[in-house]
């Protein structure tokens, strides 16, 4: 059966952690080399992965090109608005081409209904680059990262601070997969999808929603953000005024563990969502975070090629 990536769960934790542990793995295997040499074992060699953006993107899309020749595979990359998809050739009809041509989809786009339909007439792996409802690659490159600085994941406690969005949507899901806590502070009226912790709660996760950003963070071992506005988004005073409460500062930090660490997957904006002296402090991963999007998007690849989990 042809996997597909379109949330975490289509995995599952025991895929999920495998992928974790497979990215540690190459990722040390090829510390110092050029970033463009191929992996020994060149696993995905003689492989294209089609990239579709129906949205901007810098880490997603280096970061899987970047993937895909480290696996000894190429890829194409496809702007909707220069293809037939602009012009209103339908999802199920690219779907079956692009399956025809290339290996596998990755697929960034607004509704996810349009991945849930690429993926359901597409023959090759559909893979989601981030649509309005969730981000699962993001997510991946997140919990690597925190277990590389030695966060153990059961049992941890994550802050989320600002809007309901599609990034928190794939937290609180590998929150279900691998049990982990998260509390969420976001003002009313923004508040996430429940039925995502209603999901990781029926999984044993402890999901909690406060208004109250100190609530939130108190004895955190990871505190995240992202921004107010996210792509598609109008930008609204109103909205920015209702998430100023939610901003991360040096004094909500210092009301987390003392090891805690920041997440943010980027683009930030300083002076929103997070001061610069916490996004550019030395609690933050960020950097690391944005490097860990390929050593991710490496095991993503893997495991819907079949190679892995
Ligand atoms: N974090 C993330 O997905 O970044 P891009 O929008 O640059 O791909
Ligand atoms: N929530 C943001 C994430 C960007 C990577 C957005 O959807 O724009």
């Amino acid at each position: 059966m042809t996997k597909h990536f379109l949330n975490l769960a289509d995995a599952g934790g025991d895929a999920v952690a495998a992928m974790i542990a497979d990215a540690i793995d190459r990722k040390s295997a090829r510390a110092a080399w050029p970033k463009g040499r191929v992996d020994a074992d060149a696993p995905l060699a003689d492989h294209v992965l089609a990239m579709v953006f129906e949205k901007n993107s810098t880490r997603t899309r280096v970061s899987f090109d970047m993937a895909i020749r480290q696996l000894g595979g190429t890829s194409l990359i496809l702007d909707a608005a220069t293809t037939q998809l602009g012009r209103g050739e339908t999802v199920a009809d690219t779907a079956r081409v692009l399956s025809r041509m290339c290996d596998a989809i990755m697929i960034r786009t607004d509704d996810h209904a349009k991945v849930e339909e690429m993926a359901h007439y597409a023959t090759v792996p559909v893979i989601n680059g981030l649509t309005d409802l969730s981000h699962p690659c993001q997510i991946v490159a997140d919990l690597l990262t925190v277990v590389e600085h030695g966060v153990a994941l059961p049992g941890s406690q994550w802050a989320w601070l600002g809007d309901g969005n599609n990034v928190l949507h794939s937290i609180i899901e590998a929150a279900g997969l691998l049990k982990f806590d998260v509390r969420i502070a976001v003002p009313q009226g923004y508040e996430p999808d429940p039925s995502f912790a209603a999901a990781a709660q029926a999984m044993g996760a402890r999901i909690s929603l406060t208004r109250n950003a100190l609530e939130a963070v108190a004895g955190a071992d990871i505190v995240v953000t992202d921004t107010w506005i996210s792509m598609g988004q109008a930008h609204a005073e109103e909205k920015l005024a209702a998430m100023m409460p939610y901003q991360v500062t040096p004094a909500l930090m210092a009301t987390a563990k003392p090891q805690a660490k920041f997440l943010h997957c980027l683009p930030a904006h300083r002076g929103e969502e997070v001061t610069a002296d916490v996004i550019d402090g030395p609690q933050s991963l960020i950097w690391d975070e944005a490097e860990n999007r390929i050593h991710a998007q490496k095991s993503v690849l893997l495991w819907a090629l079949g190679h892995l989990g």
